[in-house]
Formats: structure tokens, C-alpha cells, sequence
């Protein structure tokens, strides 16, 4: 029986090193103890399954109500609002974005009044009138109503000075006795700040008020900003598609959230709060786009997924009478090459090979042991594609502990930055009574992260995080063959 085990990884060796044309026995899995059973096939690569809910996103998008204007009861409060959640995974919800690392945007340059393009004019002085009621609402401020130009020229200003500001609608209040009688201001001319621009068509909040019937609005213009600049890439992230009219459709779905502010760093701090799906580990890629009724934005849907994927699988243009617009994709950076060892493969195309050495990484045994750190390239052993890891020694002709390590120090890291280090684990190959002895013990340089012992079911998540120094190395020192340790998608992510 123990024979049996030992000469597993071994025999698998041996045919193909006899065998050009290598087809798998099946033997490994029956020579395995019957409490393994469950085997690696019922785990390995189907986190595929969970597609984009589209359904959900749209239902949800129908009934989302986060259309907004300057109120006329209360004085300004000189408070922008933060960006907030409106839904989560079809629930409505009012929260706040998780203050992720440090994504501050840098402030815009002072602009003059050429730098705006007037939308929209107001109707005559005199004349009822109608002010903006609509998505991205950011703060409002009454500004001087000596002339209507002064007033303007200060309410670009307030815009100019305030992060994601693109359009102001400016419009006086009648007969207000808030702006009239009580507030130090002085002034009826409302300034309101969106992050989003407007047409005619949303000047729909006539300002009215029963108990005040003879209050309104007058003038209400609308001015944007000319050239609204790309949004920055959030740290930690990089750039993949848009803006296009199509939203993500793919594999690796984790959920969706809605915000009230097309804000991709809120995104993103999303994506890198979002909890970890067992199967597929972390958000790695989002999809930020806008939910259009008939031309009017509805919402801002935040869509995130474990698997990276590109603009070729943002397919979806809409449902029923929602339509999608400025759709954008962002990976989240890896800093880890070939964390997932698939770009080991056999020289001459077999599905089976292992080695002391692949991209990146390398497999040292210690004096009297041989081949106990090793990278496969078999998918019936990795947690997705082909590549794994195996600590252990591979014919089982020792018992020592193998280390497999980063070649070099990781690169392109903030020293004092904190990264989270992730990868799936499984020490089952032997059967949980032989894997009892597992051990693998986790290095983040010279700092010593963590042991994982006994066994563990296939691929298995584990995180920790790390604080990037002068030394970032990553070091598994483990297996004791015949309990053997399989690692997979090591991955080092920005938190
Ligand atoms: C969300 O919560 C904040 C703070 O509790 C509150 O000021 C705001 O009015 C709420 N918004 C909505 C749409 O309920
Ligand atoms: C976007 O969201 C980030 C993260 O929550 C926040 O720091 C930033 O102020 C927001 N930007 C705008 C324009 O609301
Ligand atoms: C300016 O606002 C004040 C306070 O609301 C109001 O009394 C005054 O009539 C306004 N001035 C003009 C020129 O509209
Ligand atoms: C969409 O807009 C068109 C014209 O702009 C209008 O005729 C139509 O009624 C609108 N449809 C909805 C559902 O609002
Ligand atoms: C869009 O469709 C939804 C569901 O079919 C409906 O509830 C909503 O009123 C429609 N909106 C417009 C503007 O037609
Ligand atoms: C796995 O390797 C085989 C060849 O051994 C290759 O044909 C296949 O495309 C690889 N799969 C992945 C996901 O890389
Ligand atoms: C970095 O850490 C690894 C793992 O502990 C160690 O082997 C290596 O010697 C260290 N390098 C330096 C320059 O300290
Ligand atoms: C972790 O495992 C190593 C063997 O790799 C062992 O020397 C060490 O004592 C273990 N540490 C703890 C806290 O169990």
C-alpha cells in the first residue's frame, strides 16, 4: 500500500520519459487512499461557472432611484458628497465606499470661463424655470447674485475646486425666505455641482413648494466643462477597454455593485474589498459602466470578477430599455510572474513534464534530497490551466523538505506599501491519512508568514498580507513525501 503511494509521482515521471507519445494512466488517483475520493476534478477549473447575473444588474437598475438637486429647505452644508454604494448584488443599499489605500485624485488646474461650454441657457428673467434633477449629484453653494455673470464666475470656481466637478447648473430661487430673510449669504443664486453633464430634457425640479406657492426657479443655465480628462487608472490597477456601449459578459463573476458617481476608484476600492470567492480567490478585474434610460443616466454599475478578462467579452448593450454607455474594463495588477507556473510547459507539447526550474521561479532541494521543490506542467494537478507546484519530493525517494522560490525579488512594488500575497494550497494527493504530515511554512523574504499543516482538500485559499521591503521574495519550504503539497495561482495584489 505505502509502495503504492510512493512510486506514484514517479511512475507518472517514468512514462514519459519512456514514452514520446504520453497518454495518462489513471493509475495515480486509484493507488490514493478512498478518503480522497472527492478528487481534484470536482474542484479543479470550474470557477468558471458563475457568469455575469445580467438580469439581476438590470432589475435592479429599473427600480434605482439616485436622482438629485440642491434642496431649497436647508443652507449649504460645504460637504461634497462622497461617493456612496446605491446597491449591492441586487439589494438597495446606502453605504460607503471602503477607504482602500491612499486614492487620492489629483486636483484639477484653475480654469477660466472659456473653459466651459454653455448646455443650456436659461429661460428670461422673470419667467418660471425649471433646475437640474439628476444622477452624480456632488454639493451646491449660493454664490454672489450682484449680476448674473459674477455669480457664474464663482460658481466655476466652486466647480474648479472640487474633485470630479464637469458640469454646474446655476439658477436663482424666488421667494425663498431661507436665502431672503435668514441665511448670511444674501443671495438667491444657487450653484449646484454635478459630475456628470446634462441636457435641456433634465431641467425637470420646478422648485415649487405648497406651503411656498409663490417661490420658483428663474435662469437656470447649464455650463460644462470642456475637456473632461479620462478617468486615472487607479493604483494597483491597469487600464484594459473603453469607453465602449458594451458591458462585461464573462466568466468569474463575483457580483455587482451600483454608485451614484461614475468614480472608477471607487470601483476599484470595491473590487479590492470584495470578499474572496473560495473557488477563484480575489476580484482581479472590474467592469464600470452607466445604465442609460432612453438617453438619461440611471445608475453606475460596478461589476467585478476573479478572472481578468478583455473588451472581447463585453457583449451586453442592454436590456429592455436600458441601454449601456462608457463602458470600462481595469485588471488589477499581478506583481507575481507566472504565479500560476502556466508558463512552464514540456519542450515537445506533452499534457505531463515537472522540473527543478520554470519562468521565475525555482525548486531546491536540500543535500541528500532530489526533486522534493518542483513545477508540473498535467492540468488533473493544477487548480486552473496546466501549471502547479508540488513541494515534496516527486519519485518519493526522500523525505525532506523541498523550497520553492522566486528567482528574483518581485519588482515594481512601493516599499512600505502593503500587498495582500494569495495562492490555493492542497495536500490531499496522498489521502488525508498520509497528509497528515503536510507542512508548508510561507516566507516573505526574510519574515516567516505562516505554516499550513495536515491536509487540506483541493486548492484551498490562502492570503496574508505583506509589506514590500528591500527583499521580496517568496519562499514555500515544505513537503514530506509521500504527504505532498501542491501550491497554484500565487498571486500579489495591491491593497
Ligand atoms: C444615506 O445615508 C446618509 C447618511 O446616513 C444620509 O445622509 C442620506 O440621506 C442617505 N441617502 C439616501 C438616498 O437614503
Ligand atoms: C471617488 O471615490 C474615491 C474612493 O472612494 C474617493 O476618494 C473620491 O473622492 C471619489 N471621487 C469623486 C469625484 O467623488
Ligand atoms: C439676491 O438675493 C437676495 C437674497 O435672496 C435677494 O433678496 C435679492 O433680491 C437678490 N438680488 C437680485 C439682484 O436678484
Ligand atoms: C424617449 O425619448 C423620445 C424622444 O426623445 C420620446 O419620444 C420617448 O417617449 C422616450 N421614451 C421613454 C420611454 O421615455
Ligand atoms: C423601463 O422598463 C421598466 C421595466 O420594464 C419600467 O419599470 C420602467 O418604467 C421603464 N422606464 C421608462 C422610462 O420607460
Ligand atoms: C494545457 O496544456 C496543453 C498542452 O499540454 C495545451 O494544449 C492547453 O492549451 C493548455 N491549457 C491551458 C489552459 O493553458
Ligand atoms: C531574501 O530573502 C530570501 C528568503 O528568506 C533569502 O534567501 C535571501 O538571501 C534574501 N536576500 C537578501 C539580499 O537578503
Ligand atoms: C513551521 O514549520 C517549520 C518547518 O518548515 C518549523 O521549523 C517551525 O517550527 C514551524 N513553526 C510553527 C510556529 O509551527
Amino acid at each position: 500500500m505505502l509502495s503504492a503511494r510512493l512510486a506514484v509521482l514517479a511512475a507518472a515521471a517514468a512514462v514519459v520519459s519512456s514514452q514520446s507519445a504520453f497518454s495518462l494512466a489513471p493509475a495515480p488517483q486509484a493507488s490514493q487512499d478512498s478518503s480522497n475520493a472527492a478528487g481534484l476534478a470536482s474542484t479543479s477549473n470550474d470557477g468558471a461557472a458563475s457568469f455575469t447575473d445580467v438580469s439581476s444588474i438590470f432589475d435592479t437598475a429599473n427600480i434605482v432611484q439616485q436622482k438629485q438637486g440642491a434642496p431649497s429647505n436647508s443652507p449649504p452644508t460645504g460637504q461634497v458628497a462622497a461617493t456612496t454604494v446605491t446597491a449591492v448584488d441586487g439589494q438597495l443599499v446606502n453605504a460607503t465606499v471602503p477607504n482602500i489605500g491612499s486614492r487620492a485624485y489629483a486636483s484639477r488646474a484653475r480654469r477660466s470661463a472659456d473653459d466651459y461650454e454653455m448646455l443650456f441657457e436659461g429661460a428670461p428673467a422673470g419667467q418660471a424655470d425649471a433646475a437640474v434633477f439628476g444622477t452624480a449629484f456632488l454639493t451646491w453653494a449660493l454664490v454672489p447674485n450682484d449680476t448674473y455673470a459674477s455669480g457664474l464666475d464663482a460658481c466655476m470656481d466652486e466647480c474648479d475646486s472640487t474633485n470630479g466637478c464637469v458640469f454646474v447648473n446655476m439658477y436663482r430661487q424666488v421667494n425663498n425666505p431661507l436665502y431672503d430673510f435668514e441665511l448670511p449669504e444674501q443671495s438667491n443664486l444657487k450653484c449646484v455641482l454635478y459630475g456628470k453633464s446634462f441636457m435641456l430634457a433634465e431641467k425637470t425640479d420646478w422648485g415649487t413648494d405648497s406651503l411656498l406657492p409663490s417661490m420658483h426657479i428663474e435662469e437656470s443655465s447649464g455650463y460644462a466643462v470642456r475637456s473632461v480628462a479620462d478617468p486615472e487608472t487607479p493604483e494597483g490597477y491597469e487600464f484594459v477597454f473603453g469607453p465602449i456601449k458594451a458591458a462585461t459578459q464573462a466568466a468569474g463573476y463575483m457580483g455587482f455593485v451600483f454608485l451614484d458617481q461614475y468614480n472608477v476608484s471607487a470601483c476599484a476600492a470595491m473590487c479590492s474589498s470584495r470578499g474572496v470567492d473560495p473557488k477563484g480567490g480575489v476580484c482581479q478585474f472590474f467592469n464600470i459602466w452607466t445604465a442609460e434610460v432612453n438617453g438619461t443616466q440611471k445608475t453606475y454599475t460596478c461589476s467585478m470578477y476573479y478572472l481578468p478578462t478583455d473588451a472581447s467579452t463585453a457583449t451586453n448593450t442592454g436590456q429592455g430599455n436600458l441601454t449601456v454607455a462608457n463602458s470600462r474594463g481595469y485588471s488589477r495588477i499581478q506583481y507575481i510572474l507566472n504565479g500560476g507556473f502556466e508558463q512552464y510547459v514540456c519542450s515537445n507539447g506533452d499534457i505531463f513534464c515537472f522540473s527543478t526550474s520554470a519562468p521565475n521561479w525555482i525548486g531546491i532541494s536540500p543535500f541528500g534530497g532530489f526533486e522534493d521543490a518542483t513545477i508540473f506542467h498535467y492540468a488533473p494537478y493544477a487548480h486552473t490551466g496546466n501549471g502547479s507546484a508540488l513541494l515534496g519530493c516527486a519519485y518519493g525517494t526522500d523525505t525532506q523538505m523541498g523550497v520553492l522560490q522566486t528567482t528574483a525579488p518581485i519588482a515594481k512594488l512601493d516599499i512600505g506599501r502593503t500587498y495582500l500575497l494569495n495562492f490555493f494550497h492542497w495536500s490531499g494527493y496522498s489521502g488525508q491519512q498520509v497528509e497528515k504530515n503536510a507542512i508548508v511554512s510561507v516566507w516573505w523574504g526574510n519574515t516567516w508568514l505562516g505554516n499550513i499543516t495536515g491536509y487540506e482538500a483541493p486548492y484551498t485559499y490562502h492570503e496574508y498580507p505583506v509589506v514590500a521591503g528591500k527583499n521580496n521574495t517568496i519562499t514555500f519550504i515544505g513537503g514530506r513525501a509521500p504527504a505532498y503539497s501542491f501550491l497554484d495561482d500565487v498571486g500579489l495584489f495591491m491593497l
